[in-house]
């Protein structure tokens, strides 16, 4: 059926709200207690259009007009889109003047109690009240009376934080924890302007995906423990991304600011995450970007030194040369992209051996039937569509004990969860004749090392992982280093922050460190030149396009 917004006919589907049809036609209807995936409250009436339906003949017909125009017929009040159905020919109207001014007082009313709090609010910048107060408020309020006050900084468990002066009572909090965690905790309690969230004794919240709570929250009464105070959103880079902590591969937006990982949140993907992740993955993928990074190559000749890319490469070359090809592994990684992992299966070609595997990262008590997978990684069915197998890490152990290997290189693989379980991995790698890691952050193995190269994370540089479904998912940097400016140049593909565009070289925030890493795959392909492989891959898309011809369509 066809409808007409603001005069723009779009097509709608039966059973389907205005609300749910405009936004399949990117039409903005403002609204604040709507959500996709939420049940309809209706109670913020920030959503009013008005909506005229065609008049019909006795025998169920359209009635015309002298001039074989349609006779619509508006209802007298406005209708909210958000729970008004569509129907053929309806006529509905966004922008007129009876909208207007309904969106206005709607706004002058639900800020009557609001507390003008922006100027220390985490929302500030990202706030559904303060766009639409830019957008659609008169600019004045006619309240004189004292503003109510409310509770503030209230704990709803150790991730969140709920401030009732802030809440706008949209009831979203209350539906999600409802529809979405099963959790009945939720409430309002007091009526008017005495009205405000109360959970059920007290009791916190305990589910695992508490966290996106506060992304529903369209103002800023809930907001994250985590995040408070870190940084006003306008400063801070926003790049999509993949979080690579389990399998699931929860599209996600990372927020940097001075290339530091500071906010996670999900984005929707409805064949993935839809609008959600669970709130391990947003807590914790900052870290391994941030915290613990190797920089420069480093190799160990008589003393730990530090030498450039060609010479570590070389040295790396020549190590591997060293032994017997049976006495030599290779460790591929889960955490490591499709490109890298293919040319890994080239470089065990080229070392003529066999002896290459990963070790399984599963964890049976993370899973559950939500979005967690026991998969701790985001990229195991990457490694067995390309046919590289599991092996457990106490065959690698003993065959290092019993000096069968005597070479291991390793790949975005920093065994810190292995040894957890395996501390004897620890005195058994220190042990090695050659022992060589291509890995991103510190471990306690990395002392032993012959050589190190370190690598980027997957929020520096470009690939594929292939999640729990068997969906290859692309992923590009987030964070912007020496190796990925042709992103930032492109403009589009990198988004920068104010700050990391304009910062002087002798600005405060310029002067961390710069990081010296390469992207895994630009290690092993330089690797591979020297084996007198020459592929001529300049970027991670290149080896995409050749494993899709040559790996039958796994990809
Ligand atoms: S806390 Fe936020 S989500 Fe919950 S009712 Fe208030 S404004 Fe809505
Ligand atoms: S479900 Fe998995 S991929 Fe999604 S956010 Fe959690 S850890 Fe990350
Ligand atoms: S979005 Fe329709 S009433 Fe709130």
């Amino acid at each position: 059926m066809n409808i007409y917004i603001d005069n723009k006919q779009i097509d709608a589907k039966p059973g389907e709200t205005i609300i749910m049809a405009a936004q399949r036609h990117n039409i903005d209807v403002p609204h604040f207690c709507w959500h996709p995936e939420l049940s309809v409250a209706g109670n913020c009436r920030m959503c009013l259009v008005e909506v005229g339906t065609p008049r019909r003949n006795p025998d169920g017909s359209f009635l015309k007009d002298d001039n074989g125009e349609l006779v619509i017929a508006y209802m007298p009040k406005l209708q909210i889109a958000c729970n008004t159905n569509v129907s053929d020919e309806m006529r509905v109207k966004i922008n007129s003047q009876k909208c207007i001014e309904a969106r206005a007082s709607v706004m002058e009313f639900i800020l009557i109690n609001h507390p003008l709090d922006c100027s220390i609010c985490d929302e500030a910048g990202a706030c559904k009240l303060q766009n639409y107060s830019t957008l659609y408020s008169e600019g004045g309020s006619r309240f004189e009376e004292t503003k109510n006050m409310n509770l503030k900084r209230v704990a709803w468990n150790d991730k969140i934080i709920y401030d009732a002066e802030r809440c706008i009572s949209c009831s979203r909090c209350i539906r999600f924890t409802n529809e979405n965690m099963r959790e009945d905790i939720l409430t309002f309690i007091n009526r008017g302007d005495k009205v405000r969230i109360h959970r059920f004794q007290d009791k916190k919240i305990e589910n695992e995906y508490s966290m996106n709570i506060i992304d529903n929250c369209p103002v800023g009464a809930l907001t994250s423990k985590d995040f408070r105070f870190k940084a006003r959103v306008w400063e801070m880079s926003f790049n999509r991304s993949i979080c690579t902590l389990c399998a699931r591969g929860c599209n996600v937006n990372i927020g940097t600011k001075n290339n530091e990982v500071l906010r996670v949140e999900p984005v929707y993907n409805k064949d993935i995450n839809n609008y959600w992740m669970c709130d391990y993955g947003r807590l914790n993928l900052a870290d391994k970007i941030n915290n613990k990074r190797l920089s420069s190559p480093k190799i160990y000749d008589e003393t730990i030194k530090v030498v450039g890319w060609e010479n570590a490469i070389n040295h790396t070359f020549n190590l591997l040369k060293k032994n017997n090809p049976d006495e030599t592994f290779i460790i591929a990684s889960p955490n490591s992209s499709n490109e890298t992992n293919y040319l890994l299966t080239i470089l065990a070609k080229q070392l003529n051996t066999n002896n290459i595997a990963y070790i399984p990262n599963i964890n049976d008590n993370f899973a559950d039937s939500i979005l967690k997978t026991k998969f701790m990684s985001p990229n195991t069915n990457g490694l067995n569509a390309l046919g590289i197998n599991p092996i457990n890490i106490n065959y690698i152990i003993a065959n290092v004990n019993n000096k069968t290997i005597k070479t291991l290189i390793i790949f975005d693989e920093d065994f810190n969860n292995v040894i957890k379980s395996n501390p004897e991995l620890i005195p058994a790698f220190a042990k090695l004749p050659y022992l060589i890691l291509c890995i991103s952050n510190q471990t306690p193995i990395t002392m032993y090392a012959n050589a190190i190269l370190p690598t980027a994370t997957f929020a520096e540089y470009e690939g594929t992982f292939t999640n729990t479904d068997n969906k290859v998912q692309h992923f590009k940097p987030v964070i912007i280093t020496d190796n990925n400016m042709e992103y930032v140049d492109k403009n589009v593909e990198l988004k920068c922050s104010r700050l990391d565009i304009f910062g002087a070289k002798n600005d405060k925030w310029n002067q961390k460190p710069i990081m010296d890493f390469k992207p895994t795959w630009y290690i092993v392909n330089e690797l591979l030149k020297l084996f007198g492989i020459n592929n001529n891959y300049n970027t991670a898309s290149d080896i995409f396009r050749e494993m899709q011809v040559t790996t039958n369509g796994n990809f």
